[in-house]
């Protein structure tokens, strides 16, 4: 399932966007956007093919498709050890939607919002985009311990919601239960809404287990909303499919009028919804075996970063992504990325702040969701061409 010979570059490189294949000139491999280079499982294909078949591609209750809430409870209650009822869920057209939704629901003008740093841009992206100021909290790639009297200090009367990305694009941290009790209990303190953004939970790599923030304890799931997607873990990204979950029927409210879903402004396209119910229902083996594969890339990508001459890797806990500090060549993230693109022909993601904030500088991305002779391949350009 997951052999070179899975890898359909023909149709890649007509289909591939967001920074990938079909964006780069022939001849790049581009390790950039995380979105896996493999078909998605057969299962959401027949799926999806099936629902057609009939015709009718009818609207969907604003709320999102009962099987679809159903699976999604199922998954929550579960596999994630959270109590949820399917009438707190609610798919959206993306994780990235997820986030802003809930960014437009509990921000206004004048508020703050803690993020990581670094982060995925969405987050500061969304807190901007309604009003509120994004507040970064230094969590930098391979930190011992979490320093959580530094958070302390940044909250003030002014902040309303503790942003979580568990586990952590770029640095692949996958926070502990007692990390997640430390956040928990200082968001109890002050009030504050909870956002996680789960959508990396299924990739995670033994010996690290992915525990939810909401299922520390039932107040803590209260003051929680939890998203997820199907971009990462299945390769849905063109179907733009998510979910998030309310912690209380008030938030519940309070998400759905800010998502504009009962409008019909917004909302989760009927085909997304019956790919994520299937992937939700019958995919478990295709992503185990998919998760095994990246543990095997996983480890190609860290030991092929490390032969290269100033730069250093240490292993994502979870993610398929590796943060490689280039500091050690002496140049900027952007410097390195550039080199890399024009002589190795390898694409990759630099530590600049408008990808992950300031924290970043002196790291690059690499996604390693392909096949071991692409992998290989590219790492030893980029070992030719910095070494
Ligand atoms: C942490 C995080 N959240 C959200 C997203 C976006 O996911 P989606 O494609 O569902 O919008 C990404 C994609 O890279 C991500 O890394």
């Amino acid at each position: 399932m997951f052999e070179h010979s899975s890898i359909d570059l023909g149709i890649l490189k007509k289909r591939a966007y967001n920074l990938r294949w079909a964006t780069v000139p022939e001849g790049v491999i581009p390790l950039t956007a995380a979105d896996p280079d493999f078909p998605c499982a057969p299962e959401i294909a027949d799926a999806v093919m099936a629902y057609t078949r009939d015709r009718y591609l009818c609207y969907t209750p604003p709320a999102g498709m009962p099987e679809f809430r159903n699976a999604m409870a199922e998954f929550f209650t579960t596999r994630r050890a959270i109590h949820c009822d399917p009438s707190l869920i609610f798919p959206v057209d993306s994780a990235a939607s997820g986030i802003y939704i809930t960014c437009r629901a509990f921000l206004a003008p004048g508020d703050e919002a803690i993020i990581f740093d670094p982060v995925d841009f969405l987050f500061r992206y969304s807190v901007e985009a309604v009003g509120a100021t994004a507040i970064p909290f230094a969590i930098p790639q391979n930190c011992d311990a979490v320093d959580f009297e530094k958070l302390e200090t940044l909250i003030t009367p002014a902040t309303r919601m503790l942003c979580l990305c568990n586990p952590l694009n770029p640095t692949g941290k996958v926070f502990t239960r007692q990390e997640l009790m430390q956040f928990a209990a200082i968001a109890d303190k002050h009030d504050l809404i909870i956002l996680s953004d789960e959508i990396w939970s299924d990739i995670i790599f033994a010996p690290h287990s992915f525990t939810s923030i909401a299922s520390i304890s039932p107040e803590i799931a209260k003051r929680t909303v939890t998203v997820t997607g199907f971009s990462k873990s299945y390769g849905l990204a063109g179907l733009r499919i998510g979910a998030v979950m309310a912690g209380t029927t008030t938030h519940f409210d309070r998400l759905m009028e800010a998502s504009l879903h009962n409008a019909t402004i917004h909302g989760a396209n009927v085909l997304g919804q019956v790919a994520a119910t299937t992937a939700l229902t019958k995919c478990g083996p295709w992503l185990s075996e998919f998760v095994s594969h990246l543990t095997d890339m996983r480890d190609i990508c860290v030991s092929g970063l490390n032969q290269i001459p100033g730069f250093t890797c240490v292993a994502p806990e979870g993610c398929y992504v590796a943060f490689a500090n280039i500091s050690g060549t002496g140049k900027t993230s952007k410097e390195v990325a550039d080199h890399i693109l024009e002589t190795a022909k390898v694409a990759v993601v630099p530590g600049l702040p408008q990808w992950f904030g300031s924290g970043a500088e002196g790291f690059i991305r690499l996604s390693f969701a392909t096949s071991a002779t692409i992998l290989q391949d590219a790492l030893s350009r980029i070992k030719n061409s910095v070494g």
